[in-house]
């Protein structure tokens, strides 16, 4: 058995990824009626939580991507600060990043077929569409960039589902991770000219590397590689790429052409909007295979992983809650100004009915939307859920997938046996006293002002 660590209202379980500003968790919690649910927790590597500008920019972009509620975009629950730590809960989405498919794909010299790329990336158009075109309670557009449109951030569910991750996260990490080799290249290759250029954007940005996910997806290699980054911005800034059909002949010709419209240098004759792209990638849908549905792509995935899953199910099951959960649910620091009024967080640390109001209020419709959206469901014990909430997402994989987890309730007396601790999820000591100042939410600067990753100078120095 392995001991979960808390961390506010959540219990560490296993550490699923490790970027380049934070660790991700798959974590515990529990609702007002005591169900457990499966989260992710984004727990920000030290050394930048005594960076006081990127927290704060954090907090910033968190808050916007808390307004958001959409099927295809994995919701942000709180920004949050607990036993010293900055973390962001958001949504699990039980599945695969895309970064992982296409290796995947790339060492089985195995091609995505078409319909599941086109299926893929119009679930990722949509997205963008929503955040795109979001606006405030009083009809402000709020101008949401995602600016991180990669592999990396899209996840495609054992069930099907296609969820973009990280919203406005980027504009932070950016500016800080820069200097750690690795991280900004990996980004580069999905930056849309613009971008590379360091000049202000907009959504259409976006729509420029939704097509070179879709053109890796296509051809299995991205469109713009270079050996060393000064040749890889300069590639992604002159948008040269080798056709589609040339690295995967036979490919239908319109998701080439899709492919060539998001991926145009100029904004103006790129797609203006991610809808458009969206639209183009149904119409060929449609005609290229009527019956496609998502369940196409959840078997498609599920075959793809089923050693994986089989291995995430077991690795749940060993986990335990400590005996001594703390009430202490940290400080959220969302904080409600004039223009923002943070979500209410659904989650408690212990497994208990909060109250019987508070449960007939949700059952009443009232928290109907809590969940929705979720396909943590897939690994986790199916009690007493409320079907109207779930129905969406919970699909039970065949064989194995049904079974539950073990009581996640600490039952007295258990757990003083051998304990291996969660990789390593170490404690940090508080990192300061107070957190940073609140902006207000609707900061024009916040959107408008270029991604500044590139010393431009250097750039052409480093040509010359
Ligand atoms: N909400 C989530 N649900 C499930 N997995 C996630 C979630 N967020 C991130 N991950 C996993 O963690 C990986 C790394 O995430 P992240 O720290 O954002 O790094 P990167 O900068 O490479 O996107 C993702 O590619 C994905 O596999
Ligand atoms: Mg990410």
């Amino acid at each position: 058995m392995r001991r979960a660590q808390q961390l506010g209202r959540y219990h560490l379980l296993d550490r699923i990824a490790f970027g380049g500003m934070a660790e991700i968790y798959r974590a515990r919690t529990f609702d007002a009626h005591g169900t457990p649910h499966l989260v992710a927790v984004k727990r920000v590597l030290a050394h930048l939580a005594e960076d006081d500008d990127f927290i704060q920019m954090l907090i910033d972009e968190a808050k916007i991507a808390s307004v958001l509620r959409h099927g295809n975009i994995a919701r942000v629950y709180e920004f949050a600060r607990a036993h010293g730590e900055y973390f962001i809960a958001m949504e699990h989405v039980d599945g695969k990043d895309m970064r992982t498919v296409l290796e995947r794909c790339r060492t089985k010299k195995k091609p995505i077929p078409a319909e599941h790329a086109g299926y893929i990336a119009a679930e990722i158009g949509a997205a963008l569409h929503a955040a795109h075109s979001a606006v405030d309670s009083r009809g402000r557009p709020l101008r949401i960039i995602h600016r991180d449109v990669s592999p990396s951030n899209i996840i495609c569910s054992y069930a099907g589902e296609v969820k973009l991750c990280d919203f406005g996260i980027a504009k932070a990490t950016l500016s800080r991770v820069s200097t750690k080799t690795g991280v900004i290249k990996g980004k580069v290759k999905y930056m849309s000219p613009e971008q590379a250029l360091g000049r202000k954007l907009d959504h259409r940005s976006d729509v420029f590397s939704l097509g070179s996910c879709l053109y890796e997806m296509l051809t299995r290699i991205p469109p713009f590689t270079a050996t060393n980054e000064m040749d890889l911005l300069i590639k992604v800034r002159d948008a040269k790429y080798r056709p589609v059909s040339e690295l995967t002949p036979g490919i239908p010709i319109e998701l080439e052409q899709i492919t060539d419209r998001c991926l145009t240098r100029s904004r103006a004759n790129r797609y203006q909007t991610a809808a458009e792209a969206e639209g183009d990638l149904r119409v060929f849908l449609r005609k290229y295979m009527p019956n496609y549905s998502r369940s196409h792509l959840g078997r498609f995935i599920r075959k793809m992983f089923a050693t994986e899953i089989e291995r995430e199910l077991r690795m749940l099951e060993e986990y335990v809650m400590a005996d001594d959960v703390s009430e202490d649910v940290g400080e959220s620091l969302m904080i409600k100004d004039e223009d923002f009024e943070p979500p209410e967080v659904p989650f408690q640390p212990k497994p208990t009915s909060v109250s019987i109001i508070a449960a007939r209020e949700a059952s009443a419709g009232e928290a109907r939307d809590d969940f929705s959206g979720d396909s943590n469901f897939t690994t986790m014990p199916k009690v007493e859920q409320r079907e109207d909430i779930h129905q969406q997402n919970t699909v039970i994989l065949e064989s194995g997938r049904g079974r539950s987890a073990p009581p996640t309730s600490p039952p007295p007396g258990r757990g003083k046996g051998p304990t291996k601790p969660p990789p390593p999820p170490p404690a940090r000591a508080p990192t300061r006293g107070q957190a940073p100042p609140v902006k207000p939410i609707y900061d024009d600067d916040l959107h408008s002002a270029p991604t500044m990753i590139i010393d431009i100078g250097r750039m052409k120095r480093g040509r010359s």
